[in-house]
């Protein structure tokens, strides 16, 4: 019963939709285990361009049901309007299950994120402002509304009633914004339960009833690890799991039923929102990267702020994650630069640190750099390990030891064709502990 895991290293926008895309024609299903409508997943095929945010990319694969797990904080109104989308461009979206315990963003959630990051103004997290940490706040306090709860006027009532006037209280006291009204609220709820009926499951059940079947199941992270509000750059991180591990609480499978973990990398970095990223890169390498790269926000449009690659917290998010195989994307993206730099270590107050560190040392952190000879030669076209020019394919390998874990493919544009895959290969831990050792 084989369970794989598709999760982000870096912060997020590393190309996993690309890599759940590639895997589909063995699954059958496609479970997100946590995050909202703040992610964003681009899928190409052909000439066509899907922008997703809720609905798993699976979708797009008539044999696949896709599934929103309990880990999810699900804006109703994004759902129906992406089923919607994908309605009228001839998608079928009869097979989507969205879990009744997956928590609802509510209005006021998305109120409450966009006061208080206004408020922060240059402060603040630089959330996407869709009301996923005021969401998932109210499921941490125990005062959230569950999908489920969308087809139960009466408990529905109930709880809005014990939590609208605290959350009204502090949107008109705090932050001076007009209250929301319960009658109103509830007209809305009920109809995306009407809506949502016949998609609300127990999904964990109906996962594990896929894996008893001995069908494959994957899952798929929003956000990356680095965003992980446990292993993340916090406060700078968004507030759920996305690490593997998230794929067990939020998408109802165990460990031990999860076979395969694919770390995806993108072969520089990236960040969107605020926070601490020793590698950026505000000159015309930046540049590049963000033009050539295509790096603006799928959700928010927002420009990605671009970095060199930043390998210091790569051995740790390969343990973590117990990342079996890589999935390096965007090489293509590096060809022209004359010559290309990989962050290999950190220096601090004089003297040389590794991850994990708070988000205020990192802010402070000096980057050592390795640097390698760039190359000219378009590798769009490239379906061949062995036609990599030679100054890239020792990038790759450079990566490739200091994840001690083995880059089984590599991307070299947006469509499923445009990967190459590398012959499967044992990775000695030797090449990456002694530099990067977990502190
Ligand atoms: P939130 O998830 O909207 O609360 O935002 C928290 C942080 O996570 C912000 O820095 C966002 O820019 C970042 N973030 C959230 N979703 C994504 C994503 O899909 N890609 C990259 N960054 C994200």
């Amino acid at each position: 019963m084989p369970a794989t895991v598709v999760v982000g290293l870096q912060w997020g926008d590393e190309g996993k939709g690309k890599t759940t895309d590639l895997l589909a024609e063995s699954v059958s299903m496609v479970v997100r285990y946590q995050g909202g409508d703040n992610a964003g997943h681009t899928v190409v095929i052909g000439d066509e361009v899907f922008k997703l945010h809720l609905v798993p990319s699976g979708v797009l694969h008539p044999h696949i049901t896709p599934v929103i797990g309990s880990g999810v904080v699900v804006n109703p109104r994004t759902l129906l309007d992406e089923m919607a989308m994908l309605e009228e461009r001839g998608i079928d979206t009869s097979r989507v299950r969205v879990s009744r315990a997956a928590h609802v963003i509510m209005p006021y959630h998305v109120e409450l994120d966009r006061a208080a990051e206004a408020r922060l103004d240059s402060d603040g997290i630089g959330t996407t402002r869709r009301g996923i940490g005021p969401a998932y706040a109210d499921r941490a306090w125990r005062t959230g509304i569950r999908i489920g709860d969308l087809l139960h006027p009466d408990e529905l009532r109930q709880k809005l009633m014990r939590v609208l006037p605290q959350r009204n209280a502090v949107l008109s006291d705090s932050f001076g914004v007009a209250p929301f009204d319960l009658e109103l609220l509830m007209v809305d709820a009920l109809e995306w339960g009407r809506q949502l009926k016949d998609l609300i499951v127990d999904t964990t059940v109906l996962v594990q009833d896929a894996l008893s079947a001995g069908e494959h199941v994957l899952l798929e992270g929003a956000q990356g690890t680095l965003l992980d509000i446990d292993h993340g750059t916090y406060p700078f991180v968004t507030s759920s799991n996305p690490v593997a591990g998230g794929a067990c609480t939020g998408g109802g499978v165990g460990p031990r039923q999860i076979s395969a973990v694919i770390g995806v990398l993108k072969a520089y970095s990236t960040r969107v929102g605020a926070g601490p990223f020793p590698t950026e890169l505000q000159d015309d390498i930046g540049r590049h990267l963000l033009e050539k790269g295509r790096e603006y926000g799928t959700t928010t449009g927002r420009r990605r702020r671009c970095g060199w690659f930043d390998a210091v917290p790569l051995h740790y998010a390969v343990a973590i994650n117990s990342v079996s195989g890589i999935m390096l994307n965007k090489i293509d993206i590096l060809s022209g630069l004359p010559e290309i730099r990989l962050c290999t270590g950190y220096r601090l107050d004089g003297r040389e640190v590794s991850w994990p560190l708070d988000a205020d040392e990192l802010l402070r952190v000096e980057p050592i750099y390795e640097t390698f000879p760039g190359w000219d030669a378009d590798l769009t076209h490239l379906t061949y390990a062995k036609r990599l020019p030679a100054n890239a394919a020792a990038y790759i390998d450079a990566i490739e030891a200091l994840a001690g874990a083995p880059i089984t493919l590599v991307s070299v544009g947006p469509e499923r064709n445009q990967t190459i895959v590398r012959e499967p290969r044992l990775i000695s831990p030797t090449t990456a502990y002694p530099r990067l050792a977990i502190a």
